[in-house]
């Protein structure tokens, strides 16, 4: 079935951009340090003039080691591109990279968990808009992203350990339901969030994306996160099967840094974060001995950026994680020395069961092939996990007394407040 109008070929623009990789690297500067000194401007009064971190952004020691992998600077014809969750952990570092590669971003979020202080810094910046929109809201999210010539499309439930399983689901799956056909009216790219969840307990290591997808009972709520997100990659292939819509599906893999949330919601790294630096024991679910994969902030834009840009992988799922596997024991230790600490962690051994009440269901070992990414986009991870928890602390100490105290909360508790 033809589409309905021609946008600009992303292709084309992804063309043009690729140019001086030391130039990109300078582009894309500074999101540990840049949102750590962001944070400390703030709280110090000290005021960023909008637009101008992008502009100015000097290479830290994160973009020394960060490579960028064919996207450059300055395109020939930028892009409008609507991020949805703009004003959450990784939507967030998304808008500052666009904008530093020369694109223009009109983000999209309800605020339900972001934070205004994740974009404030952009606020001004010809090239930024920011629409206080729900993605349930078609008409909303329609007139927003109006003008835009691709989604990334980020806003999302994530598992409800603590309730929440039917907002999981009816975001999920409502919001990429919206983006998709928004997209198809208008013959637009879109770039979906997905998850290393989908691989439930599969024990087919590394997860490749041919792999099988291995998902607990309905009764066990957490898998209706990973449910919403195969869902949302299903009826991205169909539309560009369908309609020839370009779609790529990308599955991140835990991924950490600054501005992540600072509960559970923000995943294992955060909460140890918070431990350490205020001398409590780390609270470690189950034996410890899972394991799991960290990417560092940096290394996923990059990923999501250059899927946005070429388009080798459209019509593809893809992983984007880092191949590092880290058993939960493990990280503890090593946020327990990017802390400064000497020695051993303390740590407190918490059963499933007494913080779900129910039946939860943990994924023992979880770590990525990446090899079609690697393949096809030219992506790879850059950023070991010590350089990214080294990088990351400093933002984590700062939050520690400047951050909302609605950060630090855990979802169920924000539920209550929408
Ligand atoms: N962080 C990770 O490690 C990780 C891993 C796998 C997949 N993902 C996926 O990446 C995406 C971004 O995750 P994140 O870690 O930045 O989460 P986040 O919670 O920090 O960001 C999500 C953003 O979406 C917004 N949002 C939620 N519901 C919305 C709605 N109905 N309408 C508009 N905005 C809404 C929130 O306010 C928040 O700002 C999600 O799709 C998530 O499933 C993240």
């Amino acid at each position: 079935m033809a589409v309905a109008r021609k946008r600009l070929d992303i292709s084309e623009v992804a063309a043009s951009a690729t140019m001086d990789p030391g130039a990109a690297v300078e582009a894309g500067a500074a999101v540990a340090a840049g949102a750590a000194r962001e944070l400390e401007a703030v709280a110090t009064g000290v005021a960023t003039p909008a637009g101008s971190r992008t502009a100015q952004a000097p290479a830290t020691a994160s973009t020394d080691k960060v490579k960028p992998c064919g996207v450059g600077v300055a395109p020939l014809h930028p892009l409008t591109v609507a991020v949805t969750g703009s004003a959450g952990f990784i939507g967030s570092h998304v808008v500052d990279r666009l904008l530093a590669l020369g694109h223009r971003v009109c983000g999209v979020d309800n605020l339900s968990y972001g934070l205004r202080e994740n974009f404030e810094h952009h606020l001004g910046h010809p090239g930024f808009s920011f629409h206080k929109v729900d993605v349930r809201d078609l008409a909303g999210l329609a007139e927003a992203t109006d003008d835009c010539d691709a989604f990334i499309h980020l806003a999302a439930f994530k598992i409800p350990r603590y309730g929440n399983a039917l907002a999981t689901l009816q975001v999920n799956h409502a919001g990429a339901a919206h983006v998709l056909e928004l997209a198809r009216r208008g013959c637009r790219k879109v770039v979906l969030a997905s998850t290393s969840d989908v691989y439930g307990m599969s024990a087919a290591l590394p997860f490749d994306e041919e792999g099988n997808l291995v998902l607990g009972p309905s009764t066990v709520k957490r898998w209706s996160y990973a449910v919403s997100k195969l869902f949302d990659e299903h009826l991205g292939l169909a539309y560009a099967e369908e309609y020839g819509l370009p779609v790529v599906a990308l599955r991140f893999f835990g991924t950490y840094g600054p501005r992540h949330h600072l509960s559970w919601w923000g995943g294992p790294q955060s909460v140890f974060f918070s431990c350490c630096l205020e001398g409590k024991p780390i609270p470690i679910h189950g034996d410890g001995l899972q394991t799991r994969s960290f990417t560092f902030i940096d290394d996923l834009v990059e990923g999501i950026v250059v899927a946005l840009l070429r388009d080798e992988a459209d019509g593809r799922v893809l992983n984007l994680g880092s191949q590092e596997e880290v058993a939960i024991l493990e990280l503890a230790r090593q946020v327990h020395h990017a802390c400064g600490n000497e020695g051993e962690p303390r740590l407190e051994f918490v059963p499933y069961s007494s913080f779900t009440g129910q039946r939860y269901d943990d994924v023992r070992r979880r770590v990525p092939d990446c090899t079609l990414a690697a393949q096809l986009l030219g992506w790879q991870v850059r950023v070991r996990l010590a350089e990214g928890l080294a990088l990351t602390a400093p933002w984590h100490r700062l939050s520690l007394t400047r951050r909302p105290e609605r950060m630090r909360e855990e979802p169920a508790a924000l539920e209550a407040t929408r």
